[in-house]
């Protein structure tokens, strides 16, 4: 009782010290206390998956120990830590990178609380630190980039194809993932070679500065720009415009995500092709955490259906996408 009595104190003070509103962190039913670590607030897909998780946590009545680690692993890994002394029920986190995890998972190990996975993977030698990941196929993700391209040249008849690449975070899941899949999709094709990839860091000021690289290094031969997300994209095409090139026509334009900017200007024709993402994992989260509260057994991996939105449909009938 006093576990769950310094708990909820300590939802109250974290809510204030993170600056959020009053009624974005409460919880109605002190039943499960669920610490979560995101890692920023890069992108629209991070605001929404932020959003959609305290909405979720609402829902079920799951009181949310929430802490945005602006794209920092050492304030992950002290969130996890206060998380463990405020001794909560399950702990979920992002994590920002893939490599570093260990010593704080052995602790959580250590103090019996099971550790959720959300949005993206970790990279470790040791087994059973983590109860199970909720988050895309972000290989699956690169795949369907990649045969939209395919298609494209296709339709196109095309016979060289230079690709520039702005990936997400170095040693990030998506980014690895993302990546491979493109890379293994178009690697037997000989038409297509990736000129460049740079780190654009999921972020829209870096999606534009790594444009402005790749049109001074190698202008008008770059036939298509591979974005790992939609952030980093709207960053990218006004530096298309202003070298005098218009994306969507002289250069196919490939994003992930399929944030409503995105597909707004998908329908504008300045996008050819936005592999959805969805960040909508609350749903699933609440759920996992309730049944390992309960000491049920859960899915290793829940990936949701993801769709692929392009020039190929009526992009007029996509329907509004909520983040
Ligand atoms: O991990 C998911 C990725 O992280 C999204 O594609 C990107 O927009 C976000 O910042």
């Amino acid at each position: 009782m006093i576990r769950k009595i310094l708990c909820i104190l300590c939802i109250i003070m974290m809510t204030v010290s993170t600056g959020c509103s009053k009624g974005e962190d409460e919880t109605r039913d002190p039943g499960l206390v669920l610490g979560f670590s995101q890692i920023g607030s890069e992108s629209a897909w991070r605001i929404g998956n932020t959003k959609d998780i305290r909405d979720q946590a609402e829902n079920y009545g799951v009181g949310l120990m929430f802490e945005n680690a602006n794209q920092k692993q050492e304030n992950q890994i002290a969130a996890i830590r206060r998380f463990i002394a405020y001794k909560v029920d399950v702990i979920a986190f992002s994590p920002v990178v893939e490599e570093g995890w260990d010593n704080v998972l052995e602790e959580a190990r250590e103090a019996g609380i099971p550790v959720i996975l959300v949005d993206r993977n970790i990279n470790t030698e040791k087994s059973g630190l983590t109860t199970c990941l909720i988050g895309a196929d972000f290989y699956r993700e690169g795949v369907m980039a990649a045969e939209y391209l395919i298609r494209k040249a296709d339709a196109l008849g095309m016979d060289q194809i230079n690709i520039v690449e702005i990936t997400g975070t170095e040693n990030s899941t998506p980014m690895r993932r993302r990546k491979a899949g493109f890379q293994d999709t178009i690697r037997d094709d000989p038409r297509m070679t990736v000129l460049e990839s740079i780190d654009g860091d999921f972020l829209k000021s870096r999606g534009a500065e790594c444009m402005r690289y790749f049109l001074e290094k190698y202008g008008d031969t770059i036939d298509v720009v591979f974005s790992h997300n939609d952030e980093m994209t709207i960053g990218a095409l006004p530096e298309i415009e202003k070298a005098g090139f218009a994306p969507g026509k002289d250069m196919i334009i490939i994003s992930i995500d399929g944030g409503q900017e995105a597909i707004d200007v998908l329908k504008e024709g300045k996008i050819n092709c936005v592999v959805e993402c969805t960040p909508k994992l609350g749903k699933e989260l609440m759920e996992t955490a309730i049944k390992l509260k309960n000491g049920e057994s859960v899915q290793e991996e829940i990936h949701p259906d993801e769709a692929v939105f392009s020039d190929e449909m009526d992009v007029a009938s996509i329907a509004p996408r909520g983040y």
